[in-house]
């Protein structure tokens, strides 16, 4: 796929540097997504994909700025996007945080548009620890060898990950914008990371991605990806912390059916699989706060709202995601 640097930004490479400043990421990120939206030019060649696939800017600064808030990226943190189309949330994370970005995705047109966005941004070449400058070089070389240039796009399924990517890419920071994937896909992202301490923000419809051992942090409303717009839910899995104050084991003793009857309802569900599946699909991870409430609905009647959440059934989409349907081109 070749392409034309737009001169707005050919600057860049022409000093053989990466944005630095906010205003020359501005100037940098709303030139490639105005290119990605160019049917002749991005989105246009990656076809399945389409244009109204991905984040809008404005939407990728305000997710990162909440992440920020809840975990800062420091020059050790890594971010990744699974399913990051041409890139957009890793290209700007990397430049605005300078630190190792990933996405994984599924559209190999998407992954090669998306490496030519980052060579565009010079990004092989960013200086890794700011702390460090006399450093610098010495690292980025280091870096190059190691781990190729400093935004990787993976062009895989995460179901084909390996089980360890993310402490193998001592990953921090995630965002995936999953109320669009089939819950193969979804559960694989699950799998992943549930062992480890990550900071991650998921798109949020009925049922959410989150690890059940996430503490749900903040919530951004209206983030349009395309057409849509969903609220997106900045978790921190914590699993194994002490803090104790998601999970399962608070639950640990049982409450006093008569008096308590909502703790002893979350205790309930919170100890068996299938209702405890069901609470997070329909409620997603705050469905703690739902019980009282889905117990008043039934007039208070702990066995009427245990039938009423064993009946429920979720919608499940009709279909595979289109995108799921293609080969897959590297494992990883
Ligand atoms: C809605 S787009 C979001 C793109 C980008 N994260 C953004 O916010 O701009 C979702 C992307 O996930 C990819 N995808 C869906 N299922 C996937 C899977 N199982 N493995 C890898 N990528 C997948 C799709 O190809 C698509 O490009």
């Amino acid at each position: 796929m070749d392409q034309l640097i737009p001169e707005e930004i050919a600057h860049f490479l022409r000093e053989r540097r990466s944005p630095k400043s906010d205003e020359e990421i501005d100037l940098f990120m709303e030139t490639i997504v105005r290119h990605y939206h160019k049917p002749d030019r991005g989105a246009g060649l990656v076809g399945v994909g389409g244009s109204d696939a991905v984040t809008h800017y404005k939407d990728i600064k305000r997710v990162i700025l909440e992440m920020d808030k809840v975990s800062k990226f420091t020059s050790r943190s890594a971010f990744v996007d699974f399913g990051s189309g041409p890139g957009f949330f890793p290209i700007y994370v990397a430049l605005k945080h300078r630190i190792p970005c990933y996405g994984i995705e599924s559209q190999p047109q998407s992954v090669e548009l998306g490496r030519i966005y980052l060579k565009w941004a010079f990004l092989e070449n960013l200086d890794l620890d700011p702390r460090t400058p006399d450093q610098w070089k010495e690292q980025d070389m280091k870096w190059n060898r190691e781990h190729g240039p400093l935004v990787l796009f993976h062009a895989s399924y995460f179901e084909v990950l390996r089980k360890d990517w993310i402490p193998h890419r001592s990953i921090t920071h995630l965002v995936t914008y999953d109320a669009v994937y089939i819950p193969d896909a979804m559960n694989a992202i699950r799998r992943l990371v549930k062992p480890y301490a990550v900071t991650g923000a998921t798109s949020k419809k009925n049922a959410s991605f989150l690890p059940r051992t996430a503490i749900e942090q903040a919530r951004i409303p209206s983030v349009r990806v395309g057409h849509s717009s969903f609220t997106f839910v900045i978790w921190k899995n914590e699993p194994g912390g002490d803090q104790g104050s998601s999970s399962e084991e608070e639950n640990d003793t049982e409450p006093d059916k008569k008096t308590q009857k909502t703790s002893w309802l979350v205790w309930y569900i919170s100890h068996d699989e299938a209702l405890l599946a069901t609470a997070e699909e329909r409620f997603g991870a705050e469905w703690r706060a739902q019980v009282g409430t889905l117990l008043a609905n039934h007039g208070l009647d702990i066995d009427k709202t245990i039938l009423w959440l064993e009946g429920y059934r979720t919608t499940r989409r009709k279909g595979p995601d289109r995108h799921t349907m293609l080969p897959v081109i590297n494992k990883s």
